[in-house]
């Protein structure tokens, strides 16, 4: 039976809805119309209709059965200009090709020979910090998960392009927001200094993929990173490969989608440890144990299994993507509720991961809490960092085994001490980044 109920939410104002209440702090307001209008709320931005999704079986409903009843949402689309026709934004029959096809750079076997790149990246950046510095630990972790991206994708050092590459980043980031705030975004054809600015931005590191790009066709060699298997990767059924435009769309995408999340998780991480001495010891413990002082390698990871718990459970309060947006294109019901055709629907994990419903004590960073009797008692989509469903994250396996070698490596060599009077907030733009950053005092570990 099709139900007509539309959802309970806040009143909004006017012409702007639930907008500007929004855009004043987006994690409280969602946690708010979860903790006062229950588990689907109804919301306005403007002249987009939005539902929030605060239950896990809704969330379900809608990324794994229904999958095909949504595209990406409006806010994704905004960005045509950095992902082009890429994985993260592109839908239908040329999504699931571009997934067949790019799927096995991603393969277990694969992933694992990028374990030593992984592992050199962190220990170069190592022999460069020294005990007493105070250093912002977010640039440090954005720097090593770049030279890491770029390594495994392209073969390629990028140490002198990662100022570069991350100032771009932030811009994008802060275009975005400025886009998402409007009322009504400015088209990207118009030469606003903003426009102007972010088509700049986006010309800086197309040349750096390009160049990439080049060198490969030039050089014709397959060197094993994804950048070789993206040229060489040819449809099962009509044997086509990919255009140049579309290696540059995919290959942008892996690069941006695959080092920030990362980093991301890396600097609220140490923030979290910096805050929690009790963990941190558990956790020196583990590694000392498992390595007694030597780098690691992929057949370490079975013996780090509590850092993986420590990195587990920092996606749970920190997760670097903090909600998931689809817009539905056709009507349907989810959670009981009429959804109309074009409905924004919103999943944020920010909110479902600090559920006590799910997560005793949900404001508490406790890796104890993931055994293996919890993780199977967990309604699947209480807990989903990377998505799910057929658009669940392509590098899921290759970030996990990322944050567990990088944050085994840099433990047994430092630990850090928040700058005191430093504030970390969480800013929820794009990404869930620290605000201004993890000022850190580096000491080496005894
Ligand atoms: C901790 C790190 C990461 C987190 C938290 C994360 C999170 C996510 C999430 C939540 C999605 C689903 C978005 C949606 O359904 O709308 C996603 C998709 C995606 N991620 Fe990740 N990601 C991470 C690392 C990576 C890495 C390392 C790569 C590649 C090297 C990557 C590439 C992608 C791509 C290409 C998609 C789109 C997949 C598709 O739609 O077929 N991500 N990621």
């Amino acid at each position: 039976m099709q139900s007509t109920l539309l959802p309970p939410g806040p009143r909004g104002r006017f012409l702007w809805g639930n907008l500007k209440d929004f855009q004043r702090g987006r994690l409280d307001f969602l946690t708010s119309c979860a903790r006062d209008y229950g588990d689907v709320v109804g919301l306005r931005f403007g002249r987009h209709r939005v539902f929030a999704l605060f239950h896990p079986d809704g969330i379900e409903e809608t990324l794994v059965p229904h999958y095909q009843q949504f595209i990406k949402h409006y806010a994704l689309r905004l960005n045509p200009l950095i992902f082009g026709k890429g994985l993260i934004t592109s839908e239908g029959e040329f999504w699931l090709r571009q997934r067949r096809l790019i799927q096995p750079a991603f393969s277990r076997r694969q992933i694992a020979s990028y374990a030593p790149v992984m592992v050199e990246a962190t220990a170069a950046m190592l022999g460069r910090w020294q005990a007493g510095e105070t250093r912002d630990i977010f640039p440090e972790m954005m720097q090593v998960t770049l030279a890491i991206a770029a390594k495994t994708l392209f073969d390629a050092e990028v140490e002198t392009d990662a100022p570069e590459v991350g100032q771009a980043l932030h811009l994008l980031q802060q275009n975005f927001q400025n886009r998402l705030n409007r009322l009504l975004p400015l088209p990207l054809w118009l030469p606003t200094f903003e426009n102007l600015r972010l088509r700049r931005i986006i010309r800086g590191l197309d040349a750096i993929i390009y160049r990439f790009i080049a060198q490969r066709r030039k050089d014709g060699q397959d060197r094993g990173d994804l950048l070789s298997l993206l040229l060489r990767a040819r449809d099962e059924d009509d044997g086509q490969g990919m255009t140049d435009q579309q290696v540059r769309d995919e290959a942008m995408t892996l690069f941006l989608a695959g080092h920030e999340t990362t980093a991301l998780v890396l600097a609220w991480t140490w923030w979290l440890l910096s805050q929690n001495p009790r963990v941190e010891e558990a956790l020196a413990a583990e590694v000392k144990e498992a390595l007694d002082g030597r780098l690691p390698t992929v057949d370490d990871l079975p013996r780090l299994s509590y850092t993986e718990k420590v990195v587990t459970e920092s996606m749970r309060l920190y997760p670097p993507v903090w909600t998931i947006g689809r817009e539905t294109t056709v009507d349907c019901t989810i959670g009981g509720f009429q959804v109309p055709r074009g409905t924004t629907l919103l999943m944020p994990q920010w909110v479902v991961h600090r559920d006590e419903r799910f997560f005793s004590q949900p404001e508490a960073f406790l890796p104890e809490r993931w055994t293996e009797e919890f993780t199977r008692r967990l309604p699947k989509f209480a807990y989903f960092p990377f998505g799910g469903g057929p658009r669940l994250c392509i590098g899921n396996n290759f970030a996990l085994m990322e944050l567990v070698l990088v944050l085994a490596c840099i433990t047994q060599r430092f630990r850090f001490t928040l700058q005191p009077g430093f504030d970390v907030k969480p800013w929820a733009t794009f990404t869930l980044r620290p605000e201004k950053g993890v000022a850190t005092l580096l000491t080496k570990r005894g």
